[in-house]
């Protein structure tokens, strides 16, 4: 970006720092880079790429997407303390642009908590990003709660944050509180107000409380903010945050009254939101904008009439326009391992030699079982294509149930290369089956979150089954897709607890130590 480009909107993703620190959306440490490396491809700007100081697992996270960035900058968060301020630094320096992202809350009710007074925490300020710009010449700075800060204080702290050298000044709805009008008007206003406010970059940052976010942020823009803060799928704690689909499609789409550009490659959201909704175990609602199963779904007569006729009559933008894929037809069981990398490229997925032998069995498999194979189905395929050298493999599993008692699971599972085999009663075919799994590999994992989806439809569709557990403050999703709602449930299960025997391993207990909410 130019500093001439007075329309260019700058799109800074925060999916793997605000989004994955949501409760039960953890991400792996191979997920994170993979993610990041989808956004740094789509063209997003700045990639907030964790918490540095949080965890051991977060500093790692962060320097290697530093380390292998190529357009993006790559930013880490610290609150306002300098061993804060100093790990971050650690984490993002070897990026080719980093960025140190530091906040403190400056609201009444956020100043309570570390109980500083205005003078102490305008000169804690002054201190920090001081320091943050004394390591690294890009510097952004946040004052959490800004929506509720007294009007007065916050021009007070945003000028001597500028003064102090931040070059990027965050203003966050932190509890999506806003309002659209509002929203236009403080940043109008702090522009106006403000010295030094035209030299710095500003950011709107906007949770989705009260299903406002995405207004929020574009109304920001009106007021003059030129870097939009945004999770793909909105991810994010509570409600979530703005929707970086959201916010980029309503910029293309109403450029009429909205003239202002950002630098992302629309044709890659859709697999980046599918890639984000599996790894976070947090399903896309059906009817979600832009990335929901039926955003583009036209079911009564009426719709399907005029979109026959024209299109444009229900569609405002073309489902090519986010990357999914035109009504290209299904494959079939004749189909040969070229048609099947040949769909894949198209659904936006690469994948190796030995991950193409893999799922091409799975999918003749499913192809024996189902007549038409959709992309939908392809894209199942590929989330539940497992890592050959899990520690626990299912082999085999048959149940028996009925109306009239509990249901019985004969389960033969792989672990560790030893072949066991347990049967196990339960209230219904899949307790059943957890309890066998449990039997075979006794763990004290809590199932939080149990979710089964039908891909297609039919009722030879196959069913996605997402499964979230935790253990000692470890939380691990797996997911899996088979015809068979129980065989999906139990891979869904397996593929869980195997990521849970990796963390444990890898990193020993994982957990994080600070949350960005707990102290500044
Ligand atoms: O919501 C919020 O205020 C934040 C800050 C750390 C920017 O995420
Ligand atoms: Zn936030």
């Amino acid at each position: 970006m130019t500093n001439t480009d007075k329309d260019r909107v700058v799109i800074f993703d925060t999916t793997l720092r605000d989004g994955e620190q949501s409760p039960g959306a953890t991400m792996t440490h191979d997920e994170k880079l993979e993610i990041a490396e989808l956004l740094d491809d789509m063209g997003v700007d700045i990639i907030e790429a964790g918490f540095p100081i949080a965890s051991e697992g977060d500093f790692r996270a962060v320097s290697e997407i530093a380390q292998r960035s190529k357009d993006a900058v790559i930013c880490g968060l610290a609150r306002a303390q300098l061993p804060d301020i100093d790990r971050c630094w650690e984490a993002v320096r070897h990026a080719k642009q980093p960025r140190i992202h530091t906040f403190i809350g400056t609201s009444p009710l956020h100043r309570a908590i570390p109980n500083l007074t205005k003078d102490e925490m305008a000169e804690r300020i002054e201190q920090t990003v001081t320091h943050a710009r004394n390591l690294c010449n890009n510097v952004q700075w946040s004052p959490m709660d800004a929506t509720r800060t007294e009007w007065d204080y916050l021009c007070r702290v945003v000028e001597i944050a500028i003064k102090a050298g931040a070059s990027t000044i965050n203003i966050p709805d932190t509890v999506g509180y806003t309002a659209p009008v509002e929203s236009a008007d403080l940043i109008r206003r702090l522009i106006e107000t403000v010295p030094g406010a035209d030299e710095v970059v500003f950011a709107t940052h906007c949770h989705n409380d009260l299903g406002m976010a995405t207004a929020n942020a574009l109304a920001a823009v009106a007021g003059g903010a030129r870097q939009i803060e945004c999770t793909i799928n909105g991810l994010g704690e509570r409600a979530g945050n703005t929707a970086l689909e959201e916010v980029v499609m309503a910029l293309k789409v109403r450029q009429d009254i909205m003239p202002y550009h950002t630098n992302i490659d629309t044709k890659k959201i859709m697999h980046i939101s599918r890639r984000v909704a599996t790894v976070s175990g947090f399903p896309v609602q059906f009817n979600k904008a832009i990335v929901g199963k039926n955003a583009f779904a036209h079911e009564s007569g009426i719709h399907q009439d005029g979109m026959l006729k024209n299109a444009e009559t229900f569609e405002i933008m073309r489902p090519e326009d986010v990357g999914i894929a035109g009504t290209s037809l299904p494959l079939g069981k004749h189909s040969g391992r070229a048609a099947l990398r040949a769909k894949l490229r198209e659904l936006g997925v690469e994948v190796g030699d030995n991950q193409l032998k893999d799922i091409f069995v799975r999918f003749k498999d499913l192809a024996d079982r189902k007549k038409e194979v959709f992309d939908d189905d392809i894209l199942a395929l590929v989330t539940a294509t497992t890592e050959g050298d899990d520690a626990l493999q299912l082999v085999n599993l048959k149940v028996v149930c009925g109306t009239g008692g509990p249901a019985e699971a004969t389960l033969e599972m792989e672990i560790n290369g030893d072949d066991k085999s347990a049967v196990s009663e339960g209230d219904g075919p899949v307790d059943a089956t957890f309890k066998a799994i449990r039997m075979l590999h006794p763990n004290k994992a809590r199932l939080q979150l149990y979710q089964v989806n039908a891909v297609t439809e039919g009722t030879d569709a196959q069913a996605t089954v997402s499964v979230r557990l935790e253990e000692d403050g470890m939380i691990a999703t797996g997911q899996s897709a088979d015809t068979d709602t129980v065989v999906a449930s139990a891979k869904a299960y397996i593929h869980a607890l195997n990521r849970l025997i990796v963390r444990r391993g890898k990193t020993g207990k994982d957990v994080k130590e600070i949350s960005y909410r707990d102290v500044t």
